[in-house]
């Protein structure tokens, strides 16, 4: 069965046709070519494909399109002002080396951000290890990853976003 969605996707309205099974995270990548969000696995444990749905960090493989119908989606695609101009917990994964292949990036980006402001910025190295539990990255041993989220706190509280 054919359903129509449409949502907000980083700012933008979109919509489409999509099976009723489609996930939303198959609906980003292939009805809307937005590939910055990744597929690590099929049991929903890589943490990957997060995104934010209404401001809150989801694993975008758990979800069908058709439940974000009329939300508000932000992916990776949508963080940086411009690519100049990353968004704070971009530019401190760049500037503290959080990433070796990248692969799990998008998700980690969009998980600690989600986090930072749960924690209304004041996330301590335990809390980001914790909070991470549901985002596995197979490269850096997260001792790059953990530094660079707490950096990116700091910056996000300094630019007030
Ligand atoms: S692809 Fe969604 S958790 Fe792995
Ligand atoms: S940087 Fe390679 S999986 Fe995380």
């Amino acid at each position: 069965m054919t359903m129509s969605v449409a949502m907000t996707v980083n700012g933008k309205t979109v919509s489409g046709n999509v099976e009723a099974r489609t996930l939303l995270v198959q609906f980003l990548r292939e009805t809307l070519g937005m590939t910055g969000t990744h597929v690590g696995c099929d049991t929903s444990q890589c943490g990957a494909c997060v995104v934010h749905v209404d401001g809150v960090s989801v694993k975008s493989c758990t979800i069908l399109a058709v439940q974000a119908d009329g939300s508000k989606v932000t992916t990776i695609e949508g963080l940086a002002e411009s690519p100049e101009k990353l968004h704070p917990m971009q530019e401190a994964f760049r500037e503290n080396h959080g990433l070796q292949c990248g692969f799990c990036t998008p998700g980690m980006v969009m998980s600690a951000i989600d986090l930072v402001k749960r924690h209304n910025y004041a996330v301590t190295e335990e809390i980001v290890r914790h909070g991470l539990e549901g985002n596995l990255c197979r490269c850096t041993g997260y001792h790059n990853i953990v530094k660079s989220i707490l950096a990116g706190a700091q910056a996000m509280k300094a630019a007030g976003v």
